[in-house]
């Protein structure tokens, strides 16, 4: 079957990029059923003939208005759609879609019309935020990290900056590679605008937000960068979970040891 992708190296390289990280999604049981989604930017990918194809679907609403986005084109997952299976076939568990000029809606472009994750809001409205600011990330990941998602049933955890503290404090990598921490983001109903809301005002200050009792949204550079710091906080995450189940609470690095990194590192916080 005729891909957009034929012939055209940077875009397919981005979008198995998009595969592989799917892969590692699914692999690392993060990815249950058709959980989590992937959107990137590809804009600066997009050729003149792609600009000229034919909308293959209705145009739909992305139910907020981003001006930032007029004519820009993403690749998404589709909703319902498993990582497991995209990790094969990523042209038909998502799509490329292309923003029209009321800034409020879209149309599906290409291979198939499978319609965008339902995280698409949140999606969005972060992407138009970057672009906005000049940032030079394209990718949005959200995905169910286990452990993750296990601590923000504990209220506990969920104060400013207590998580990023332990997380920061199990390892020093995860300090160095995931500097800015990790946001909270109380419990919304997935879709929703107030959760897009929400997570646009956290990543202003971090790169990863975990959203309670659901999942975390990252954003980087590309998908690999989002992927890269959920991973590393995960880990983290896993090395304190096991050191509860051998039955102490770990003592973690020390302040004095974690300012020692930041100097090392030149890191911002
Ligand atoms: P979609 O299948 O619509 O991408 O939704 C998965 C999910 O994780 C919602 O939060
Ligand atoms: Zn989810």
């Amino acid at each position: 079957m005729k891909s957009i992708l034929d012939g055209r190296a940077a875009l397919t390289a981005e979008v198995e990029k998009v595969a592989e990280v799917a892969g590692y999604l699914w692999q690392n049981g993060w990815a249950e059923r058709n959980g989590g989604n992937i959107t990137v930017n590809i804009t600066d990918l997009v050729d003149d003939e792609i600009r000229s194809l034919r909308p293959i679907s209705d145009v739909k609403q992305i139910g907020v208005s981003l001006p930032a986005l007029k004519g820009c084109y993403f690749y998404c997952k589709g909703t319902g759609k498993r990582m497991r299976d995209l990790a094969r076939r990523p042209m038909e568990n998502g799509s490329i879609i292309r923003i029209l000029d009321d800034c409020a809606s879209y149309v599906i472009i290409a291979d198939n019309a499978v319609m965008p994750t339902s995280e698409l809001p949140s999606h969005l409205t972060v992407h138009a935020h970057l672009i906005e600011k000049g940032s030079p990330y394209k990718a949005t990941v959200h995905t169910h990290p286990i452990e993750l998602v296990a601590m923000s049933h504990n209220d506990k955890f969920l104060a400013k900056d207590v998580l990023t503290n332990i997380l920061w404090s199990m390892i020093p990598e995860t300090k160095a590679f995931c500097p800015l921490g990790l946001g909270i983001i109380p419990y919304q109903l997935p879709g929703s605008k107030e959760l897009a809301d929400a997570t646009l005002a956290e990543l202003d200050d971090y790169d990863v937000v975990l959203w309670e009792k659901h999942g975390v949204f990252a954003q980087g550079l590309d998908v690999m960068d989002a992927f890269d710091q959920i991973d590393v906080l995960s880990k983290s995450a896993k090395i304190y979970i096991d050191a509860c189940a051998m039955g102490f609470v770990p003592d973690g690095m020390s302040q004095e040891q974690m300012k020692e990194m930041s100097r090392a590192f030149n890191l911002p916080k």
